[in-house]
């Protein structure tokens, strides 16, 4: 089949190198690429927005499935729009969306459907919210209810702090329309954790666990990012509780989606609080999370495009996903100042010691353990045929091998080798989970 693939991070990087071992492969094209893609597939220069233009090379091209990998063009409508045109998409319609792109309808299906989150309210008027806040004692966390480039959440610990979060969403607008309603909902502790599903709108398949760090510094310092790192699976959690997962959240919120005319295909990415027995949803997102992808497609084993093939035609019944029991970690490295400013166009060097054919000693370490290293481009130029950067997010090292710990130093041997001004990545990535894995051995 031929595949488009929409995006042009290192999650696309990651799916275009698993798509492009899929036996049933045989063209591949990413809109827009990126130098590391566009190795592995013809590059399509199309932006991910420009969905009439997308649509239209699908259609001249003879394009048999299309994987969306950002959310933008799934909430402005793309898998609406090739569904009527009847194109194979991979991602939910613009409906479906919303699970993502409206936290007050995720938090309404979820109360609907029994799963498991946090007690909330939702306002749309902020006299209304600001009365509730003075009722309300202990933490809270205040969330704009649409797209806000994962900056519209506040954990707010006390009540002058939700008051300004409250403000800042709804008087001062600071996330604009996305702002205008708003979800309060208690504050709740524990541990982290994201899962991921394949959703065919009735049938789902987990595609594994991963934990991201969010924040910009070690020890969870720092502003948040998209994420400086991510690895899986999460030895904190085993498979008893994936089973809860899928049977307590995905099953539950496929049907009521269902039920509601707007049916799921696609990833369903669930994020998660667990506190001992307890597990609530934070949020869900509706496609891969970035660097998350990253470890999920190395570990990822089999034909992917006959997977997401499947999610989209309804048809996971009959389907399977087998992940390699391996650890996977990726390393993120981001340019100096992000997510603040930064500057673009800094050369990079070192890349070929990983990915060339010359010898090294770190080479042959990694082939005696069997440990793979592959490097996925997040935001990298080419500037006169040279490797730049071009973005906060500019390479994630990816490892795998056979315990975490193995995956972890690969990755951070191979982080070292790659330079460039400003270069900074978080040292603790996996630290958690190391930290449990000693505690348990
Ligand atoms: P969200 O985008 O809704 O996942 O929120 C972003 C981050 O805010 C999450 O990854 C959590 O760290 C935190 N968060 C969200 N909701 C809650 C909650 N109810 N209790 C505690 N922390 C939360
Ligand atoms: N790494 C978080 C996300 O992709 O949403």
């Amino acid at each position: 089949m031929k595949v488009l693939v929409v995006g042009k991070g290192g999650r696309e990087h990651a799916l275009c190198w698993r798509l492009s071992q899929s036996q049933t492969v045989r063209g591949l094209y990413c809109a827009s690429g990126n130098p590391g893609i566009d190795r592995l597939a013809n590059p399509v220069a199309l932006s991910p927005a420009d969905i009439q233009g997308l649509l239209g090379f699908a259609r001249d091209n003879s394009i048999d499935l299309t994987v969306v990998g950002p959310e933008e063009p799934l909430a402005a409508g793309i898998a609406d729009e090739f569904n009527r045109h009847g194109l194979r998409i991979f991602g939910p319609t613009r409906a479906a969306a919303q699970l993502e792109t409206s936290k007050s309808f995720a938090k309404n299906l979820m109360r609907e459907a029994g799963v498991p989150t946090a007690d909330f309210a939702v306002f749309d008027d902020f006299e209304a919210a600001r009365r509730y806040l003075a009722a309300h004692r202990g933490p809270v966390v205040v969330k704009a209810d649409g797209l806000a480039l994962g900056k519209g959440v506040s954990v707010c610990p006390d009540p002058e702090s939700a008051m300004r979060a409250l403000a800042d969403a709804m008087e001062r607008r600071r996330f604009g329309e996305a702002g205008a309603r708003v979800v309060i909902e208690q504050c709740l502790g524990g541990e982290e954790l994201s899962f991921f599903a394949l959703c065919d709108g009735e049938n789902a398949l987990a595609l594994g666990m991963c934990q991201d760090h969010k924040a910009v510094f070690d020890g969870d310092r720092g502003p948040n990012t998209g994420g400086m790192g991510a690895y899986s699976p999460v030895p904190q959690f085993g498979a008893a509780l994936e089973e809860r997962i899928l049977d307590e959240v995905v099953r539950p919120t496929l049907r009521a989606m269902k039920a509601r005319g707007t049916e799921f295909r696609g990833v369903l990415f669930v994020g998660l609080m667990i506190d001992g027995e307890q597990i609530d949803v934070l949020e869900f997102n509706v496609r891969f999370g970035d660097p998350e992808c990253q470890p999920l497609m190395m570990r990822f084993q089999g034909d992917l495009a006959e997977a997401l093939l499947a999610a989209a035609e309804g048809r996971l019944e009959r389907a399977a996903v087998n992940l390699s029991p391996s650890s996977a970690v990726a390393v993120v490295l981001a340019s100096g100042g992000y997510p603040g400013d930064y500057r673009k166009g800094i050369p990079i060097a070192g890349l070929e010691r990983i990915e060339g054919a010359e010898p090294s000693e770190l080479k042959v370490k990694w082939a005696l353990d069997g440990t793979r290293v592959k490097v996925f481009h997040a935001g990298t130029a080419l500037r006169d045929g040279a490797l730049v950067t071009d973005g906060g997010r500019v390479l994630g090292v990816t490892a795998m091998a056979r315990t975490l710990g193995q995956a972890l130093s690969a990755a951070y041997d191979g982080a070292d080798l790659i330079q460039f001004e400003g270069k900074h990545m978080r040292r603790d990535i996996g630290r958690r989970a190391l930290d449990y894995l000693a505690r348990n051995s």
